[in-house]
């Protein structure tokens, strides 16, 4: 990973370093501000991770409660629509209730859901300091870190297909029957199941499979409606396309979506008073993220030299 374009902010007027004050050590660069002050003059991303407010009262101006969040997050969920490609994965922090909040938003513009990651903070996290008959629920332990990626979307005539929806358009496009799939990718049947199926049993071609098809129809489809799996219209896509239509992912073994790791302490933990600020702290913020789960989600979703 060579550019981070990071927020470390303070929204309160009277905090709030420079706008385009900048942290830079080696190729990586973290910029200070607020995110709406960056978004035009940042890289392309190819991962975005998101921890801005949960609606608990976590900084000067956060709100009381998740009810308002979709609104606070709306126009930065447009900057970010509007800059992914789709390579790009969103990893979004938040409470549970904050994330079903701003859920529905996310979904209408344009990013698609694939997975739920739970942060359990584990029983030290409310050690002798949860009293469940006044509470009157179970002590919360968890944060959210929820993935979505921007999804390619195909444009066919007025209307927009899905990856799924688009390939097998196009193979029914060129007349030929799609059992010609197996021919086309040197398989008994593989490859018309799961790349050419309109149920949920969908495979994603991989770049090899997607050269072939395309080869294959181009060369036996209706020589009519040549070319076919273009997005152009003038040439089919290139595998090396093919293969940035889609968010990179690389699982680390043996993780699953329950990510057990106690809150943040030690030499770790950012501790200090805020310059400024009336009261002391112990810690510089409530619930600072282990950089563990950072390097994990930045590692999954990237490659070298990728923006952040
Ligand atoms: C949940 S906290 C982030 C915690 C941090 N990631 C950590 O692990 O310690 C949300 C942060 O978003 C910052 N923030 C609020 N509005 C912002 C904006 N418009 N642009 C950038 N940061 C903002 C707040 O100052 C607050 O520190």
């Amino acid at each position: 990973m060579a550019q981070v374009q990071a927020l470390l902010s303070d929204p309160s007027p009277r905090q709030a370093p420079e706008a385009h004050q900048e942290y830079a050590r080696g190729p990586v660069s973290i910029r200070f501000g607020l995110a709406e002050n960056h978004y035009a003059d940042w890289p392309e991303p190819t991962c975005i991770v998101a921890d801005g407010p949960y609606g608990v009262i976590g900084f000067p101006g956060d709100a009381h409660t998740p009810a308002s969040l979709a609104d606070w997050y709306e126009p930065h969920v447009k900057a970010w629509s509007e800059r992914a490609t789709p390579e790009t994965t969103l990893w979004f922090w938040n409470t549970e209730a904050g994330w079903a909040a701003v859920h529905p938003l996310l979904i209408a513009n344009g990013w698609e859901y694939r997975c739920c990651n739970i942060w359990d903070k584990g029983l030290g996290h409310i050690a002798g300091n949860a009293n469940t008959r006044t509470l009157r629920k179970y002590p919360v332990v968890t944060e959210v870190c929820v993935h979505y990626v921007k999804a390619a979307q195909f444009k066919v005539g007025g209307a927009t297909l899905s990856m799924q929806a688009w390939l097998r358009h196009e193979w029914k496009r060129s007349g030929l029957p799609l059992r010609l799939a197996n021919a086309a990718c040197g398989t008994l049947n593989a490859a018309t199941r799961k790349y050419l199926t309109a149920d949920h049993l969908w495979y994603y071609p991989p770049q090899e499979a997607f050269a072939k098809l395309a080869a294959y129809a181009n060369r036996h489809g209706n020589p009519q409606g040549r070319p076919y799996f273009s997005m152009d219209g003038k040439s089919p896509v290139s595998a090396r396309k093919w293969a940035k239509l889609r968010a990179k992912f690389k699982c680390e073994l043996g993780v699953t979506n329950v990510w057990r790791e106690p809150q943040v302490s030690g030499a770790e933990r950012i501790q200090g008073a805020r310059s400024g600020m009336k009261y002391k702290f112990r810690s510089l913020h409530g619930s600072q993220k282990p950089l563990k789960f950072i390097d994990r989600i930045i590692r999954a979703s990237t490659d070298k030299d990728d923006a952040v």
